[in-house]
């Protein structure tokens, strides 16, 4: 039994999610007020015996893993380290994180006394001409607080000298980027006669610190170095603030910049956070992923979108949802926006285009569509994007668009697009190594999620082979992730560098396990079906559980619309029946 199997095995799933939300017993499951959507009457239910949960009002569910990670903003290495130490397991890692995490909890608490003594600063009489410019702009003692700015005194080591005092080490200040080291040996304060802006992680703890010049010098801003807690392109400024209005509206909005995410907290418009003035990274996305997946870029229109056009389709695909993008007026920021008139805000996120559509406009707004070199032009362009679209429906639909722009037949798009893919180079799957198999394959314990995974792993050309295969059709957590990572992956390597290496065994597991090299697509199709068939039957057992207590209490859930998604659900399972018995008289 792997690590992993064993947290979950000494894991009371009611004992954990009680502590964060009142359950009361009914029937055989357990019933409580969603904890991720805002409700009046329960529709969240966990399953004791399936050790599973499952809300009707949002329609999110899973294990006691899946529950850790939305609850607590944790990864699944993150919720796996929690559980597994609260039971007494110890996870075998290679990067040893206990050792790690010591000197990351160390860094979390130096920045935060820096930010208090930043803060103090700033309501000093040294942090006069500070307030004075917070003033200038607008900013309410309200937000100042909220945001926790502060103020860099005119020195070289005042901070120094304060977190010296109080016991830490100069190469603890030099490890959390707050001092700079000279070659000589000494150091000076890095933030010196600057506003502090204190970045924080989607838990709350300070991670590093933006820094702004009082005046019209440049540069304009100093930023943290890299650390083992900040990683400035994968970080989001504000998300602290923010995740509970983004799960609330199921709407982010990233901007650029440090002053326009706190002009829009003070207007209101609380699901706002900034990429810190760098093009929008898959990590970003990552930690938007765990509270929407409706996403938002605002940009500037002289950076006129290229990243966007760039990246979007990658973003959508990771997401499994649209991402939008709204171009901001010549030459002003969204707090020029904001502060000009509050109402402009939302009116301008309501023409946001979904990424595709915008890309499409960005094109062919240079090219004259009557001519055939437009034409041409628009579709050399537009389909290696179209052909990037993972979903089906709308890669269908954008062909479709391009068709009707270019007055070209979407079956001849279609063999283009067929021509671009041949083109491209076909990566080779890492060829296991076969003793390993032997040694590792008892850790194989979910035998038709562990075969399909591995067919996926294994043959790089199913890739493109649509079964519908969702994450949530995975039950073991850890088939989940690596299922997670191998959609968002292009090769074998980086999806190892994606996943936590707690999960590592089971992926090599996964990568050995040996299994027969003849059809191949079939196989998996057939795997596919089945897997589905077993998430919709215990959907489907779940929905009858609580339509049976329901009725018996004449408790006021929303029965109707329960039944209907019963209806649902057991409509979908026939068509996998129907598909099942198709394919048995086939072949
Ligand atoms: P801007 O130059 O647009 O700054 O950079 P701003 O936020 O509008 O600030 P004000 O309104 O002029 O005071 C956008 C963002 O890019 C990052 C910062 O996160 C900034 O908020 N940036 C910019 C840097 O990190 N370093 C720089 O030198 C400039
Ligand atoms: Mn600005």
């Amino acid at each position: 039994m792997s690590a992993i199997d064993e947290v979950k095995q000494k894991t009371d799933i009611i004992e954990i999610i009680s502590q964060q939300v009142t359950l009361t017993k009914a029937g055989r499951t357990f019933r409580g007020l969603c904890p991720f959507h805002s409700e009046k009457h329960p529709s969240f239910y966990v399953y004791p015996e399936q050790q599973s949960w499952h809300c009707f009002g949002c329609n999110n569910g899973g294990d006691v893993f899946s529950f850790i990670m939305k609850k607590q903003n944790m990864d699944f290495g993150e919720a796996l380290k929690h559980l597994a130490q609260r039971v007494g397991v110890v996870i075998p890692s290679r990067f040893e994180p206990g050792v790690e995490s010591e000197e990351k909890q160390k860094l979390y608490q130096i920045n935060q006394a820096a930010a208090l003594y930043f803060q103090g600063l700033l309501n000093s009489p040294a942090g006069k001409e500070a307030q004075g410019y917070l003033r200038e702009r607008g900013f309410s003692a309200k937000t100042i607080t909220d945001f926790q700015l502060g103020f860099s005194a005119n020195s070289w080591e005042g901070l120094k000298k304060h977190l010296t005092d109080k016991g830490y080490t100069q190469s603890q200040l030099s490890a959390a980027g707050l001092i700079v080291e000279k070659e000589d040996g000494k150091s000076h304060d890095r933030f010196r006669n600057k506003l502090m802006f204190p970045i924080s992680d989607s838990r709350g703890r300070i991670i590093g610190f933006g820094a702004r010049v009082l005046d019209d010098s440049l540069p304009k801003y100093v930023n943290s170095p890299q650390t083992p807690v900040f990683d400035k392109s994968g970080s989001l400024y504000g998300i602290n603030l923010a995740k509970d209005a983004i799960r609330e509206q199921d709407l982010a909005v990233i901007v650029e910049g440090y002053m326009d995410v706190i002009t829009a907290h003070q207007n209101g418009f609380s699901n706002v956070v900034a990429s810190m003035g760098t093009s929008v990274t898959e990590k970003q996305v990552g930690t938007l992923k765990r509270m929407t997946k409706n996403i938002t870029l605002a940009l500037d229109a002289d950076a006129a979108g290229e990243e966007a056009m760039l990246r979007g389709v990658g973003f959508e695909n990771s997401l499994g949802a649209e991402v939008k993008v709204v171009i901001l007026p010549e030459g002003k920021d969204p707090d020029d926006v904001i502060k000009q008139d509050a109402q402009a805000w939302p009116k301008l996120l309501d023409e946001a285009l979904p990424v595709v559509d915008f890309t499409f406009d960005m094109v062919t707004s240079g090219l004259d569509l009557n001519t055939a070199r437009g034409k041409s032009s628009a579709r050399d362009k537009l389909l290696p994007i179209i052909d990037q679209i993972k979903d089906i429906v709308r890669k269908s639909h954008y062909l479709q668009k391009l068709g009707r722009l270019i007055e070209v037949g979407e079956r001849n798009l279609e063999a283009d697009l067929a021509r671009i893919r041949a083109r491209r180079t076909r990566f080779q799957a890492a060829k296991p190594e076969p003793e390993a198999a032997a040694q590792l394959n008892p850790l194989l314990s979910n035998p038709v999620e562990e075969y399909c995974l591995a067919l996926l792993l294994q043959h790089p050309e199913l890739k493109g082979s649509d079964e519908g295969l969702l994450p949530e059709y995975f039950e073991n957590s850890e088939n989940r992730e690596i299922f997670i990572a191998w959609r968002q992956s292009a090769k074998i390597e980086s999806l190892k560098e994606a996943l936590d290496p707690a999960t590592h065994e089971h992926l090599d597991a996964l990568l050995a396990k040996k299994l027969g090299g003849t059809k191949i697509g079939p196989k998996y199709t057939e795997c596919a079906l089945r897997l589905r068939e077993r998430y919709l039957r215990s959907l489907a057992k779940k929905i009858e559980a609580v339509l049976a207590l329901e009725a018996e209490s004449g408790g006021e859930a929303d029965l109707a619309k329960l039944k209907e998604e019963w209806i649902g659900v057991t409509t979908q399972l026939g068509e996998v029946f129907a598909q099942q018995s198709r394919r048995r008289q086939r072949g």
